[in-house]
């Protein structure tokens, strides 16, 4: 089965490719940050999500591997699942790989999305005029990246000591990129 995470920085491109290698491969798409923005209504666990991704740091990873964690094993998983967002930290490396084992599953391969922070941070901000999102600001952006560069960056090299990166241009338009990933996801 096809199981695959689509890594970059805030901005990359992540949720877009997502759910359209999702849609073409049958894959179902699980988006943490998306996960936890549906939670923030709901009472003392939603204000705590809002106060972590208003200040555009990362949530508790006791929280969002328990959160990860349900969501995977809420799937028959009889298709394969696409993460977008997480892993973010070594922690959450592991404990995905734990949990997807327990269904006799591991990631098949992780997509780089590689964009300069310039270009993601204008496409944020011009998304930022209608997605609603309350960390869509230059304030919070700064955080957003400092968290990427510092805590999750770093997990490049260990999915490259794995062979299971592939690195993909993030700056052509969105069919372009889809196109290279494709091609990638075909030969697989
Ligand atoms: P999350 O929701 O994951 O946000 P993010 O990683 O900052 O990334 P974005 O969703 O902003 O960008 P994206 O890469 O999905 O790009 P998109 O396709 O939208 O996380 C938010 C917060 O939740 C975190 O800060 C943290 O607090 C918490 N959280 C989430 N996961 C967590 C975890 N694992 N652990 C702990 N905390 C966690 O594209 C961006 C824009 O560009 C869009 O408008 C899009 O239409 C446009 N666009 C896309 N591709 C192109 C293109 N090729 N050309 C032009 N425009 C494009
Ligand atoms: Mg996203």
């Amino acid at each position: 089965m096809l199981n695959i995470i689509i890594f970059g920085s805030p901005g990359a491109g992540k949720g877009t490719q997502a759910q359209l290698i999702a849609k073409k491969y049958k894959l179902v798409h699980l988006s943490s940050g998306e996960i936890l923005r549906q939670k923030r209504g709901q009472g003392e666990l939603g204000r705590k999500i809002s106060l972590y991704q208003d200040q555009g740091r990362l949530v508790p990873n006791s929280l969002i591997i328990k959160t990860m964690d349900s969501a995977i094993n809420h799937q028959s998983l009889t298709q394969g699942l696409i993460f977008d967002g997480y892993p973010r930290n070594l922690a959450q490396v592991k404990a995905l790989a734990r949990a997807l084992k327990k269904h006799n599953q591991e990631i098949s391969i992780v997509l780089n999305l590689q964009l300069n922070q310039n270009q993601a941070i204008q496409r944020i901000l011009l998304r930022g005029q209608s997605s609603g999102r309350l960390d869509d600001n230059l304030k919070t952006l700064k955080s957003r990246f400092q968290v990427y560069r510092i805590q999750t960056a770093p997990l490049i090299k260990y999915y490259r000591n794995q062979n299971k990166l592939i690195n993909i241009d993030g700056q052509p338009t969105i069919q372009t990129i889809f196109k290279e990933i494709d091609k990638i996801l075909k030969k697989l």
